[in-house]
């Protein structure tokens, strides 16, 4: 602590942070309340001052209390979820965590801090309400576009010629045919919730229910409600409701970014793996569930597991089959193909007529980090396509990052800056190179995995993701 702070700079940091807090004495009655707890809980400072804590919030029983629970075991309390009624009627949901104040191992009173998370709440509850909604049979077509939960995606529409990112896909294609967990690791924009969709749609499971969670984007104490599903009575102001397991069933649950799922919770998804029992929050009995999950985190599993976020016995029912989604970065040959598949799919879309991209552009697409993967390329393309003028790409036409990336690395090591004057013409030399240069990077690929598979056609079509006919014809266009 600073040696030159006064009572005066903690009450200034307790009235202007945006967390509630309340201090009761050992008693229960409230000695202290906060500007923002007073507003989200709609109490009179003043009036409520010396007040006991049940007499300010009728609603809440006793044993509900996360103060008065402090008081009575003298042990912290931390990030419990609380949900109670104030004297308006207003439902609030808050994560409190409440300290024991503590005078020679005598209690003289609690201190607790408040989130109110009850606009979270209140979102989450209306998506699962919707998400009934549009499984019971909704038919009215009023609710449609609520349903964000549906795999569109197949194999096919992965696009790639990496040979590794190719093998990927032959083993999604045989694990699309079990049963069986899957866990999929791969940076942001790399195509996990693609691989997810197109395993989905090529299961036996693909005319059932499936249903992405990002586990990352929902408060951890909400999680487990939306997941599991909650009972009426399980905590003030819960009601009847199934979580996405229940809503999953017979179907798919995809759980991204299952590094950032509390552990407690991941034992409970463990259990689910393991006996296809879940139970809902607050609940006592328990449900059969026959739901595929599969799983992706965008960190690395070993370091996710060396630092406590991802439970190892969880990670050891998951990773039977583990899909690793190389970076785009290493991937340069699906960078010149994925480059003329957005530039089709764009001028498709927006009635363009776009041909390729200008040489340093390309250039510059080769050896750029691509931190964003291929969710930034595709972006890229899509401002290009949409604001340039002509038939070529050009450095002008990209987003001021990737052209002070050019300046800062690329550049360098060619001496030769290019003027805009000098763009023009090498763009259009280069757009007789584009179509060349990806069939070279296609012809490179299918001699490889026509070698490592030891000229048997049907496995090279298989590792290469095409179908057989569209193989054979490649051979004979290439001489292989
Ligand atoms: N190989 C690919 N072929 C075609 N499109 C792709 C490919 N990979 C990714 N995309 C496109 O890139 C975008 C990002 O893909 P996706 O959402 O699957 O990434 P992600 O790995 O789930 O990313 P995040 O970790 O950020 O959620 C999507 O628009 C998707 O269509
Ligand atoms: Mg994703």
């Amino acid at each position: 602590m600073h040696p030159f702070l006064t009572l005066e700079h903690v009450k200034f940091m307790l009235e202007y942070i945006s967390d509630g807090v309340q201090i009761v004495d050992e008693k229960g009655n409230l000695v202290y309340c906060n500007r923002n707890s007073a507003m989200l809980d709609d109490i009179n400072i003043s009036d409520s001052i010396g007040k006991h804590i049940t007499e300010i919030y009728p609603s809440l029983k006793e044993e509900e209390s996360t103060l008065l629970k402090v008081l009575a075991t003298k042990t912290p309390i931390f990030n419990r979820e609380q949900t109670y009624r104030t004297y308006k009627g207003k439902i609030i949901a808050t994560i409190n965590s409440t300290l024991p104040i503590l005078n020679n191992g005598q209690i003289e009173g609690a201190i607790e801090i408040s989130r109110n998370i009850t606009p979270y709440k209140e979102l989450s509850e209306r998506y699962l309400d919707l998400q009934s909604m549009v499984q019971g049979g909704d038919t009215t077509g009023k609710n449609k576009a609520t349903r964000t939960d549906v795999a569109v995606f197949n194999f096919e529409d992965i696009i790639t010629n990496h040979s590794e990112f190719n093998r990927v896909k032959a083993v999604a294609m045989k694990a699309a045919r079990t049963e069986i967990p899957v866990l999929i690791y791969g940076e942001t924009g790399t195509g996990k919730e693609l691989l997810t969709q197109a395993i989905h749609n090529s299961s036996k499971r693909k005319n059932r229910p499936f249903i992405a969670q990002n586990c990352a984007a929902l408060p951890s104490s909400l999680l487990e409600g939306i997941l599991f599903g909650t009972v009426k009575g399980g905590f003030t102001g819960a009601v009847d409701r199934k979580g996405l397991f229940e809503l999953a069933d017979t179907g798919t649950l995809f759980l991204d970014e299952i590094n950032s799922m509390p552990q407690e919770l991941q034992a409970k998804l463990l259990r689910v793996l393991q006996d296809g029992i879940i139970r809902r929050v607050g609940d006592t009995r328990e449900h059969r569930v026959d739901v595929r999950i599969i799983a992706a985190t965008n960190i690395d599993p070993n370091v996710a597991i060396e630092n406590g976020l991802i439970r190892r016995d969880l990670y050891y029912r998951l990773n039977t089959v583990t899909l690793w989604i190389p970076k785009l970065s290493d991937r340069k040959e699906d960078i010149l193909l994925l480059t003329k598949f957005f530039i089709d799919k764009y001028n498709n879309q927006l009635y363009r007529n776009f041909k390729g991209v200008s040489e340093d552009v390309m250039r510059l697409f080769l050896n750029y980090s691509w931190e964003g993967n291929v969710r930034e390329l595709e972006h890229v393309i899509e401002g290009a396509v949409n604001f340039a003028e002509g038939t070529t790409i050009g450095f002008m036409d990209l987003p001021p990052n990737l052209r002070n990336y050019y300046k800062l690395h690329v550049e360098p090591q060619i001496h030769e800056p290019i003027t805009e004057n000098q763009q023009t013409q090498q763009s259009e030399d280069f757009d007789l190179n584009l179509n060349q240069i990806v069939e070279n990077a296609e012809k490179r690929a299918i001699e490889k995995a026509y070698e490592d598979s030891f000229h048997n056609i049907t496995q090279t079509a298989k590792v290469l993701g095409i179908p057989r006919q569209t193989l054979q014809y490649k051979l004979k266009k290439y001489n292989i």
